[in-house]
């Protein structure tokens, strides 16, 4: 490997282009060299927006090239494992977008051969990246907080409280009778991720409720208004070891901007506040209270959690993401730093989901972790 990180972005749609390779040139360490994509306007579009030497529409040409060191996987939700599986198999770092897969033990399998092939795997939880995210867990760490009580996290905003959006990545096969899983997946995942992180203990037990609120909608592949039952609103409580409690709400029908985060955390000494939404042009806020202090005010975030030149008035997708490349950079870089957000802890953001799951379909509290039976039950 160079001194430099050489990346080849696999998927080169809305995502790739506004968070990951605008992330991934701000950083002088890294540079992309390739750019994959099975649809050639999406390819095309991409190429042109940005100074990539080599593009081809099959990731497969990309694999044996000495000259790649990471492979960053961007595309739609159904090849991330395939994708990750024969980037890893092939000598390759991995950064992919979540969920790897959709049950946490393939999720695991990929972590386990990165191990050992001693290769870094990086997830796209873009939301523990945010600067404010990151000061609140020195603040954590420093003891500021005290003992966790109470975590209180919710990921929402109003993206699809209007039928005619249309809504992708949706399972037509489906039985029309069976709400599928859809928001606490592909919503609520980075702010399950920061609830872990967090309070970093185990998690035991959860217990909640799916629903779905809008019953028929617009599907993006086919241009129809159609019977849609999936999860556009769920909420969660969770019992983790110590005696803290948690509780999760993630919805794409809550009125509210995007990205529509926001993480509490109170402890017997104090608490904070943490919101990711875009609103009056500043992307993030960060409160804080100390029991002899109580009423919450704004704190500022130092400047070493922003990327050089970086400030709470950039675009969300791109402050963050800037930092997690950057993050990744600095693990390849420095091979004995210890990893975050990587695949093992994408295996326990997706086993605490397909929990979650678990227990609204029994209508009960389900045990975690979820070990081989319960995975099954879902
Ligand atoms: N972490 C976050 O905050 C966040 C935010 C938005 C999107 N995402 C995730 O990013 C991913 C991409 O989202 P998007 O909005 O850019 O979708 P998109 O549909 O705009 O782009 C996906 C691209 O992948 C391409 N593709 C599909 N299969 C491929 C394959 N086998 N090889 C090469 N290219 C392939 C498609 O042609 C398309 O151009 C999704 O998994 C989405 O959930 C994450």
């Amino acid at each position: 490997m160079t001194d430099r990180i050489r990346v080849a972005v696999v998927g080169a749609g809305r995502w790739a282009q506004v968070a990951h390779i605008p992330g991934w040139l701000r950083d002088p360490r890294a540079e992309v060299v390739a750019l994959a994509d099975v649809d050639e306007a999406a390819l095309a579009a991409a190429a042109g927006s940005f100074p990539v030497p080599r593009v081809t529409a099959d990731y497969r040409e990309l694999l044996d090239d000495t000259g790649i060191d990471v492979v960053d996987v961007v595309t739609g939700n159904r090849p991330h494992f395939q994708i990750s599986w024969d980037a890893l198999s092939a000598g390759k770092h991995v950064l992919c977008e979540k969920p790897v897969h959709m049950d946490y033990r393939k999720t695991r399998e990929a972590a386990a051969l990165a191990a050992e092939r001693g290769l870094r795997t990086k997830l796209g939880f873009t939301f523990r990246y945010a600067p404010a995210v990151r000061y609140a867990k020195e603040l954590i760490d420093s003891g500021f907080v005290g003992e966790p009580f109470i975590f209180n996290g919710f990921e929402q905003n109003s993206q699809w409280i209007d039928p005619a959006t249309p809504l992708r990545q949706f399972n037509a096969g489906a039985d029309p009778a069976r709400i599928a899983v859809s928001s606490i997946e592909g919503y609520g995942a980075p702010i399950i991720d920061i609830m872990h992180w967090w309070l970093g203990r185990p998690l035991t037990a959860v217990v909640g409720a799916m629903r779905n609120f809008v019953p028929e909608r617009v599907i993006r592949d086919t241009g129809q208004m159609t019977r849609a039952n999936i999860d556009d609103g769920d909420m969660w409580i969770a019992e983790f070891g110590g005696g803290a409690l948690a509780s999760i709400q993630s919805s794409y029908v809550t009125v509210g901007n995007y990205p529509g985060i926001e993480a509490r955390i109170y402890g017997s000494e104090g608490a904070v506040i943490v919101r990711l939404v875009d609103e009056f042009g500043i992307c993030q806020t960060i409160r804080t209270a100390r029991k002899d202090a109580v009423e919450f005010t704004e704190a500022q975030i130092p400047e070493r959690y922003f990327p050089p030149g970086g400030h709470s008035g950039e675009p969300w997708e791109y402050l963050f993401y800037s930092n997690l490349v950057s993050d990744f950079i600095t693990e390849i870089l420095d091979g004995g730093r210890e990893p975050q957000g990587d695949f093992a802890q994408g295996a326990l953001v997706q086993e605490t989901i397909n929990a979650f799951e678990a227990s609204f379909r029994s209508r009960a509290w389900v045990s975690f972790p979820l070990g081989a039976a319960g995975a099954d039950a879902r």
